[in-house]
């Protein structure tokens, strides 16, 4: 499936992110399964952060979502959703691809967690269930939002 979402505000952001919450929510897992990963991509100051705030928020997440660019990952709990935890991963600082190993990524995605990795070129990574591509546009603060499944 294809979605692409044109001249996006910041304002729009959390109706974007409301869709794509839905879009996750009917992708199976119930039964304790297997993670939704979702690579997420764009130029630096695309907007990855600014989204993952937006689709936390759609899952209810109060926590303060922060950048985990010198964290490489935080984790936040999800209550009453079949997803237990958001995964947010910033693979742009990996010296190499097999960080994502050293962070044991495979290991986490036997739960049934959400997993969003900004930079998936910079890992070796599970494969994604879905790849979202934010595009700056000329005009400041409009973006266009890409998205397809797997
Ligand atoms: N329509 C928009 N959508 C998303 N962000 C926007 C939009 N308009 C303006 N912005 C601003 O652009 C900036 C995006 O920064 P953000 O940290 O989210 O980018 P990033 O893609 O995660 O960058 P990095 O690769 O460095 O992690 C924020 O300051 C945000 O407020
Ligand atoms: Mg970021």
């Amino acid at each position: 499936m294809k979605k692409s979402f044109t001249s996006i505000t910041l304002a729009d952001l959390d109706n974007v992110a409301k869709e794509i919450h839905n879009i996750i929510e009917s992708f199976g897992g119930e039964d304790g399964g297997n993670s939704y990963v979702i690579h997420l991509k764009g130029e630096m100051g695309a907007g990855k952060t600014t989204f993952t705030k937006s689709l936390a928020k759609s899952f209810n997440i109060k926590d303060d979502i922060q950048s985990p660019t010198f964290t490489i990952m935080r984790e936040y709990n999800i209550l009453n959703n079949k997803r237990q935890k958001l995964l947010h991963i910033d693979a742009y600082r990996f010296e190499n691809k097999e960080e994502g190993k050293i962070l044991g990524l495979h290991k986490k995605t036997e739960n049934n967690n959400l997993v969003i990795i900004e930079w998936p070129e910079n890992t070796v990574s599970p494969e994604p269930n879905m790849i979202i591509n934010i595009e700056k546009l000329q005009e400041e603060n409009l973006r266009n939002i890409y998205v397809e499944t797997k």
